[in-house]
């Protein structure tokens, strides 16, 4: 898989995600998209299917955590799905991803890309170390969550932009880093805290995840063509 960018559809309809995507409708590139769980939850497995029938990339962000027998029953429906990459927390430990693999695998031992969350990027340090009581330092934790996914077997994790280069660092360079809190240098924040434009996270991230500069733009077409001449240097 090479570098691409995600777009986030963080919409709570089909209607609403259509109307955004039709927008795209004369674009030369067809995005990448990320469905999450407030269109999922809305919609079901419906939504996966009528996207893909687009021909569009998809990255289901569904994030499971949970007893490692019931992640791998999970992730057996979602196989069905086809989809392009999918996700789970670190912190359900390597049993859960091990099992999680496992159930994603197809019959022919093919895989969607299946990434596990490092620490949440809304999660601070300070939080993480009083109320979760982990000692650690952040770079400490997300390096250590990332090695944990490798030796799952698992092929990459979703971490901030911040911490992509730790992550190449600790589990090498083909080890894929998908990071969200992707912000232009003259755009709105938002809720993000930590951030980094397209432009620099182009070394030492493979995927980046872009919700609100592009789907809040007067112009997405603009803002989703910014994106992409900036992370992968591509004009069209
Ligand atoms: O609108 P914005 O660009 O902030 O959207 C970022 C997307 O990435 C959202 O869908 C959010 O749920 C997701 N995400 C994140 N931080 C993580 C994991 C996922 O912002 N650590």
């Amino acid at each position: 898989m090479g570098k691409d960018v995600i777009v986030a559809c963080d919409f709570a309809s089909a209607e609403a995600t259509f109307a955004f995507l039709d927008k795209f409708a004369n674009c030369e590139r067809k995005p990448f998209l990320k469905i999450g769980m407030e269109l999922y939850y809305a919609e079901g497995p419906s939504i996966v299917r009528e996207i893909k029938a687009r021909g569009h990339k998809i990255f289901l962000d569904l994030k499971l955590h949970d007893i490692p027998n019931t992640v791998k029953k999970a992730m057996a429906v979602l196989r069905h799905l086809d989809v392009d990459m999918t996700n789970l927390h670190a912190s359900g430990t390597i049993a859960m991803m091990e099992a999680a693999k496992e159930g994603l695998t197809k019959e022919d031992g093919s895989c969607a890309t299946l990434l596990a969350v490092t620490q949440l990027t809304s999660t601070s340090e300070e939080r993480m170390q009083k109320e979760l009581l982990i000692n650690a330092t952040m770079p400490e934790t997300v390096k250590k969550y990332a090695q944990n996914a490798k030796a799952a077997g698992l092929p990459g994790v979703v971490c901030s932009p911040l911490e992509a280069k730790l992550v190449k660092e600790a589990c090498g360079d083909d080890f894929l880093t998908i990071t969200p809190g992707i912000r232009f240098a003259d755009g709105d924040v938002g809720d993000q805290v930590r951030i980094m434009t397209p432009e620099k996270a182009k070394a030492a991230s493979d995927y980046i995840v872009v919700g609100r500069p592009i789907t809040a733009a007067a112009d997405p077409v603009a803002a989703y063509k910014r994106c992409v001449k900036e992370f992968l240097g591509e004009e069209f």
